[in-house]
């Protein structure tokens, strides 16, 4: 973290949450020491149908090729509040993880894209809900130390994800969009991709 900018840190402070199983999860901030796992947590959250985006051969290849991913990522987190990358540990094995990131051109600074994973075996125990508060958190943390901060997050999931749905619109974001046919899965499936935003007062 560079010390001329602590304020970046302020909305990645480790916390603890309670989950549904009576366990807990930590909530922080990723770092490169996290690379692995979150690559772990990327491949095992990839469903072809309805969560991520990417191919699998999409994802990194490498733990070195996710190491300067988050290095990237996390350079630009603690120096200039251009985004973040949260994580949710649970007994030191990482479980989850939201990714935001502010848009670099003056005008658009003030929006910030989200993206969502909680691998299978930690699902429905609060994690997904855990981060997305996290991830609005951050955001309002932006606002204290900027003008306007992040005043906005959107996000796009595709059709008939209706847990990720739910859970958002939970959260106040509302639907703003539906793009037919935008996603095509390899052997030629079309997929509609639904977008939504939340604005933040
Ligand atoms: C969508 C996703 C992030 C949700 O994460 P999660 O940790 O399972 O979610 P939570 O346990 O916090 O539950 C959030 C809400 O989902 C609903 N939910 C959770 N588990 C459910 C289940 N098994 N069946 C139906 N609804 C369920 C509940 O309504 C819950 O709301 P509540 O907090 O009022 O109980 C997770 O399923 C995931 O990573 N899926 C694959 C990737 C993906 O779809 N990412 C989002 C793409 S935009």
């Amino acid at each position: 973290m560079s010390s001329e900018t602590p304020h970046a840190a302020e909305g990645l402070d480790a916390y603890e949450v309670a989950l549904k199983d009576e366990r807990s999860a930590v909530i922080r901030g990723a770092t490169i020491a996290d690379a692995a796992q979150q690559l772990t947590v990327e491949r095992e959250t990839h469903t072809l149908g309805k969560g991520t985006m990417q191919l699998l051969e999409e994802l990194s290849q490498s733990v070195e090729e996710q190491e300067r991913a988050i290095d990237r990522f996390i350079a630009g987190q603690w120096a200039g509040l251009e985004g973040a990358s949260i994580v949710a540990e649970v007994d030191g094995e990482l479980a989850g993880e939201v990714n935001l990131k502010r848009f670099p051109l003056a005008r658009l600074r003030h929006n910030a894209r989200l993206g969502l994973g909680v691998s299978p075996k930690f699902q429905a125990l609060g994690i997904g809900r855990a981060l997305m508060e996290a991830a609005i958190r951050w955001a309002r943390m932006t606002q204290e130390h900027e003008d306007p901060g992040v005043t906005r997050i959107d996000l796009s999931h595709i059709g008939g994800n209706d847990r990720a749905h739910a859970l958002y619109e939970s959260l106040g974001f509302r639907q703003v969009g539906v793009h037919t046919n935008k996603v095509r899965d390899p052997d030629g499936t079309l997929r509609t991709d639904v977008d939504m935003e939340l604005l933040l007062d």
